[in-house]
């Protein structure tokens, strides 16, 4: 079979754009046709197929479809992330929002912490957050579990290996490296009292079944995913995260997002380095 590009109509781009906002919630806008052309080319020639059309009845029909389905989360997602992104919110995490937790949670006698990085990508959220904890160094002796998502399996495989490039650390601080990580040739492997808090797992943020399986969380960061939802998915998403916090627990969106026509049930919170919502206290 040749590798001669084949074209995608607009019926085919529709059906197939839709088929793909259903599954993951991905949105492509009519001007995206040939970048999902050109991403999804290799899985035409993969199967042999000759058109998009009998590409998109395989996709959904086809016993192998989950599969499939698997193998284009994997190349339709963006995966880009580093250690310390955003840092201004990551000051709101770290020296104010987690000593208020602690300092509410001690009232209650309670010591455990529940952190969800939903869309962790390869890892370097859930991490940053463990590194930040334990510098904090406010809940020795506590309970701290979190737990890192994402929708494709190829970037949850190096997040539960913890070893990375030096990509990942354009904006860490050389203290961090030293003390977090061990090196091994031009690879940094994340130290065991790290990794040790973080666990991953495979969820589509968008699959309201697995995600009722999942307890009750403090905190939820979820940063640069819903960029790429239109608005009825970032809808639904929210209010599985409104779900899915505890009461007065935060939810921390990537810096360009915002819950503004998508939930007002929400406040903002404004502290000195970031604003960050929050699920207000039920009142009876
Ligand atoms: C740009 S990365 C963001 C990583 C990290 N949160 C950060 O801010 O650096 C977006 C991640 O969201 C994931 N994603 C996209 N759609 C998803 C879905 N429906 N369910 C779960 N994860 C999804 C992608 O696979 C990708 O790894």
């Amino acid at each position: 079979m040749s590798n001669e590009p084949i074209e995608m109509s607009e019926y085919e781009f529709s059906k197939l754009r839709d088929f793909i906002n259903e599954f993951s919630g991905l949105y492509f806008d009519d001007g995206t046709r040939y970048f999902l052309e050109k991403r999804l080319h290799n899985r035409l020639k993969l199967h042999q197929f000759n058109n998009f059309e009998d590409y998109y009845f395989y996709l959904k029909y086809d016993k192998g479809k989950d599969e499939e389905i698997n193998a284009i989360a994997e190349v339709l997602t963006t995966n880009e992330t580093y250690f310390f992104r955003e840092e201004p919110q990551l000051n709101a995490f770290a020296k104010e929002v987690l000593p208020e937790i602690k300092s509410e949670f001690e009232k209650e006698g309670k010591k455990e912490l529940r952190i969800w990085s939903a869309g962790c990508s390869t890892g370097e959220e859930p991490y940053t957050l463990a590194i930040l904890i334990k510098q904090s160094g406010l809940f020795e002796g506590w309970n701290v579990e979190i737990f890192g998502s994402d929708i494709s399996l190829r970037v949850l495989q190096t997040a539960r290996s913890g070893i990375y490039s030096s990509s990942s650390f354009r904006l860490t601080k050389e203290e961090y490296i030293a003390k977090y990580f061990e090196i091994i040739g031009d690879k940094f492997k994340i130290n065991d009292n790290i990794k040790n808090i973080v666990t991953f797992g495979q969820l589509n943020l968008i699959d309201n079944n697995k995600i009722s399986t999942i307890e009750k969380m403090d905190i939820i960061f979820c940063r640069n995913v819903i960029i790429y939802f239109n608005n009825d998915t970032k809808k639904l998403v929210t209010e599985s995260f409104y779900e899915k916090l505890k009461e007065k627990g935060f939810l921390f969106l990537g810096h360009s997002e915002t819950l503004i026509n998508i939930s007002n049930k929400f406040i903002l919170r404004h502290y000195t380095n970031d604003m960050v919502y929050q699920k207000p206290a039920l009142t009876l």
